[in-house]
């Protein structure tokens, strides 16, 4: 059997055709070079064989992505994992090993064990026994990480591109479970360890370990339900006079606006636990600067790519100036950092937050910096207006869906902030500020629609255009 790190090496150019395909490659459309091998670590068996890699991209550009991947080797390998075969080495067939249970349940007992491996450690949280009997297979829509469901009980989020330092979305469910916060996923278990081979090599966090919620919905699934629900009442009553004054989502079957006010007490709640867990403090006027500056930064950037933008150029300009010299203490705290409805499960006891890694786009050192928990309520709001407008996209210019759509995003964003409210200061007592936030983040997006999705660029738009008219 050849050593773990040949291995990587011999599968060196297939992982190079493979790994560009795979959702969570965060590199996507520039051409790959070479894939390095970094480590690469034996966690158990000949055949099957499982190997722990970790592997360096290079795509012309410094700093190079690292990413962890879990091969598995067989010289038989099975029709069903036959999807999963990357390239074939030392008379076996190497595949991706988190289609094969057999292979994953062993990350289940190395973490039952608190084994170490290699200089990776493999822990459970303190007072936490697993049942390692449970067979895993990954969710079904992979996002950016690869997540592992055993049975129903557990689930093991594999971070894909892995950076030296400390992982925020494991660190920030160890704090809010310390606190007693009762709207995340148990944190159950951790997989951490060093990221190269050097004498003191810098650590990374591989896994996080947390209890899986059964029956649950997405937020973007059941909002997207309520709005489709509120359309279809209204088409069925379309040519009828004073159709778009009639639009009423509280009268539509699937309103969502109790389940956004709730919505909006979780996430305050879970601000103030993270405040009570980690700290706030007022903001130094350096901040108020500082985000005025990240805002006028992405302006002028995406006032290059989108020319739509320049009507409103000089309203966005004095919204962002306007942050400068705000009064009144501004607070700052650890925030969720990345909070949209597909970040939230609604299980049968209420709203769950997940997924703390915070702004994906974010260098890991500045995702940390204390920030306004604005941030978060105007990240919902953009996404509740989202979810309103989703559908009517693609089809014929309609004043009726363009109604329908703003009578319910209207709805449903009060109600989260009237949730809110009620466990935190009002957000919208922060006029100013709240909608600076907004108006940057849908400047966010209407730098990604036009780079990908053109159609939707009208979504971000016309919540400029509303945006910068409305004065607080
Ligand atoms: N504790 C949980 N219980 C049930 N499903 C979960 C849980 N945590 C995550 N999920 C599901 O896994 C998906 C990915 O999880 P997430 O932490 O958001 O990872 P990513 O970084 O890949 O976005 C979620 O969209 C959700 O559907
Ligand atoms: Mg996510």
């Amino acid at each position: 059997m050849i050593s773990a790190t040949d291995l990587v090496a011999d599968i060196a150019d297939s992982l190079a055709a493979v790994l560009p395909e795979q959702r969570w490659f965060a590199g996507k459309g520039r051409p790959v070079h070479a894939v390095i091998p970094v480590r690469a670590t034996d966690l158990a068996g000949a055949d099957p064989r499982l190997v722990h890699a970790i592997v360096e991209i290079d795509q012309g550009e410094l700093p190079r992505d690292r990413y962890q991947l879990l091969l598995g080797a067989r010289s038989d390998l099975p029709e069903n994992l036959g999807h999963a075969w990357v390239a074939g080495a030392d008379d076996q067939a190497v595949y991706q090993a988190v289609h094969d249970p057999e292979l994953t349940a062993v990350l289940l007992d190395l973490m039952a064990r608190g084994a170490e491996v290699n200089g990776l450690r493999f822990a459970t949280e303190p007072g936490v026994t697993l049942d390692t009997e449970q067979r895993s297979r990954p969710v079904g829509a992979e996002q950016s990480n690869t997540s592992l469901v055993y049975g129903q009980t557990y689930i093991l989020k594999l971070f894909r591109k892995v950076a030296a330092g400390r992982n925020r979305d494991l660190e920030l469910h160890r704090a809010l479970a310390a606190v007693g916060c009762q709207h995340i996923a148990t944190p159950l278990g951790s997989i951490e360890g060093p990221l190269d081979t050097a004498a003191d090599p810098e650590t990374a966090a591989y896994g996080m370990l947390t209890g899986y919620l059964r029956n649950v919905a997405d937020g973007w699934a059941m909002a997207t339900a309520s709005v489709r629900d509120l359309l279809a009442q209204s088409l069925l009553t379309e040519g009828a006079p004073g159709l778009v004054e009639s639009i009423d989502p509280a009268d539509a079957g699937g309103d969502f606006a109790s389940e956004a006010y709730r919505l909006g007490q979780v996430v305050a709640t879970v601000h103030a636990d993270l405040a009570t867990a980690l700290g706030s403090s007022p903001a130094t006027s350096g901040y108020l600067d500082v985000v005025a500056d990240a805002m006028h930064r992405r302006l002028a950037e995406v006032l290059i790519q989108v020319p739509e933008l320049t009507p409103y150029s000089d309203e966005l300009r004095a919204a962002f100036d306007a942050v400068r010299g705000l009064e009144g203490p501004v607070l700052v705290q650890q925030i969720h950092g990345d909070l949209h409805l597909g970040q939230v499960l609604r299980s049968v006891t209420g709203w769950i937050m997940i997924d703390f890694e915070g702004e994906p786009m974010a260098p890991v050192a500045a995702r940390t910096v204390p920030a306004s928990a604005l941030r978060d309520v105007a990240a919902m709001l953009r996404s509740l207006d989202y979810a309103a407008n989703h559908l009517p996209l693609g089809e014929a210019d309609s004043e009726q869906r363009a109604a329908v759509a703003l009578a319910w995003s209207t709805r449903n964003q009060d109600a989260f902030c009237d949730g809110y409210a009620q466990a935190a200061p009002d957000p919208r007592k922060q006029a100013v500020l709240l909608r600076a936030f907004e108006l940057d983040k849908a400047l966010y997006e209407v730098a990604y629609e036009h780079g990908n999705r053109p159609l939707w660029l009208s979504i971000p738009l016309a919540a400029i255009a509303r945006l910068t008219a409305a004065h607080p």
